[in-house]
């Protein structure tokens, strides 16, 4: 079976990843998270933002969809996240399901997470916590974060994004990071 037939996938996806899945896949430490700011880049739905926030920690989100309004957001976070689980049921065997009991978990993760998200993204008029923009041409000063992250976008889309583009993404992730900060 050809990566197409078995995840087919037009154009980039936008998921809601939780703070949980985040945490565990990056090894996120409490003593580096509270070192300074942190930059999710291509963040989508994902609730890392929304979570670290509540946790004390000063995060903010970059994705070129956060020009959406709130109900554009809405309805297209909730689009995606049933075409994610129809794509997941439809080849339920071949996924390894170590991580999330079975996909009622997963989807029960991804419905929470997706939910934080809005409610925060709701607010966002006042808390300027969700800020558009596109690699590779992030919208912040240079040396800004202690932590940079990316999670499920450079690597993944080989089609639309080239050697070029994923070099280029990777240096202006570089110029946005403070001296000694890191990016994962
Ligand atoms: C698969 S989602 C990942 C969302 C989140 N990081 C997660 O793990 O759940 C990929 C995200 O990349 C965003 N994206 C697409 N092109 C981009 C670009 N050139 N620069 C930054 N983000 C981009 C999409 O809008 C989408 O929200």
């Amino acid at each position: 079976m050809s990566k197409a037939e078995f995840y087919e996938q037009v154009g980039v996806a936008m998921t809601c990843r939780s703070y949980g899945e985040y945490e565990k896949m990056f090894l996120l430490e409490d003593d580096f998270l509270k070192k300074g700011k942190i930059l999710d880049v291509a963040a989508g739905a994902s609730s890392f933002v929304a979570e670290a926030n509540e946790r004390g920690y000063d995060a903010v989100a970059v994705d070129p969809l956060y020009d959406l309004t709130v109900e554009q957001m809405t309805l297209h976070g909730q689009k995606e996240m049933k075409e994610a689980t129809k794509k997941l049921a439809k080849n339920i065997s071949s996924f390894s399901w170590d991580s999330y009991k079975d996909l009622e978990e997963h989807d029960t993760i991804r419905e929470d997470s997706l939910k934080l998200f809005l409610d925060h993204y709701k607010e966002n008029s006042i808390k300027k916590r969700f800020i558009t923009g596109t690699l590779p041409n992030l919208p912040f000063e240079d040396e800004t974060f202690s932590l940079v992250l990316c999670n499920h976008f450079l690597f993944l889309y080989q089609k639309q994004f080239d050697l070029e583009f994923h070099l280029q993404a990777i240096r202006e992730m570089i110029r946005v990071t403070k001296k000694g900060g890191m990016i994962r």
